[in-house]
């Protein structure tokens, strides 16, 4: 099988500082997966090079066997990539629905679907209703976004990549700034979304019992470099992962 997604000496430098360098590696099809790594060494940074958000100094990135290195973001979107973010993304003022429901509008949009008045309308409004269901939002579809706790913002804005109908979904700290009881839900939500979706997933993650909870495969990063690559068990007994990150995390 091939992979779906190749990184190939992917580099990016700010200034003098190389916060990515050199990374290479191959993210096979319906995998999950997480990237873990200190504070500041790439990981996001990364993804906004996968997602076309930066542009690499150097290296390539093939997705779904084409090379997308240097294309602008909504190309990679129109081609299967998702992405949740650090920070949200979503429009405070704006009801839950209308979030998803733009996402939608916008995804005919880049498949080029003529626009169908009110059927586009009511398919959008359909297709976002199906996603909030999945995330258990649709309870809330109608409150202004700002209106919802701090986890149910995140999931919202994975609902807005999910509306794009993503082969792959990078998610970035799905879990930051959660009680650990949301924490778990999340964790929960996240592996029936990969099996529901047919996702390749990518999460980026401080959180070690969801990383170690529901990762086939962990990356380590540090300092812009891949330090390490294997299964949950091949990285918890790598020394030098343990040394350079784990000790202080476990
Ligand atoms: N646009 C930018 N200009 C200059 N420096 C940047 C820029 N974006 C990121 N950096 C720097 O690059 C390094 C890596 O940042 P990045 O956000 O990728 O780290 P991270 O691994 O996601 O960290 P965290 O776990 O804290 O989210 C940091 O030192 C950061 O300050
Ligand atoms: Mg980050």
């Amino acid at each position: 099988m091939e992979p779906i997604l190749r990184l190939e000496n992917v580099s990016k430098a700010f200034g003098g500082l190389k916060v990515t360098d050199g990374v290479s590696f191959s993210v096979m099809p319906a995998e999950i997966s997480a990237i873990i790594g200190p504070n500041g060494a790439g990981k996001t940074t990364l993804f906004n090079q996968i997602t076309g958000a930066l542009r690499p100094d150097s290296g390539r990135i093939v997705f779904q066997g084409q090379d997308i290195t240097g294309l602008d973001t909504q190309e990679i979107v129109a081609l299967g990539m998702g992405r949740a973010f650090q920070i949200t993304s979503i429009f405070p003022e704006e009801t839950v629905l209308n979030n998803v429901r733009v996402a939608c509008l916008s995804r005919e949009g880049l498949t080029r679907q003529p626009l169908k008045g009110v059927g586009s309308f009511k398919s959008s409004t359909e297709k976002a209703m199906s996603v909030l269901e999945s995330l258990g939002l649709a309870g809330q579809a109608a409150r202004p976004a700002f209106e919802l706790a701090h986890g149910d913002q995140k999931l919202l804005d994975i609902g807005v990549a999910l509306a794009l109908n993503p082969k792959m979904l990078l998610l970035d700290e799905p879990t930051a700034g959660m009680s650990p009881d949301e924490r778990a839900l999340t964790r929960e939500l996240v592996v029936k979304l990969w099996r529901e979706f047919n996702l390749t997933m990518i999460f980026i993650e401080h959180d070690m019992d969801t990383v170690f909870g529901i990762a086939q495969k962990v990356r380590v990063l540090q300092q812009g470099r891949l330090l390490a690559e294997g299964t949950p068990d091949e990285i918890r007994a790598n020394p030098q992962v343990v040394t350079a990150y784990l000790g202080e995390e476990l």
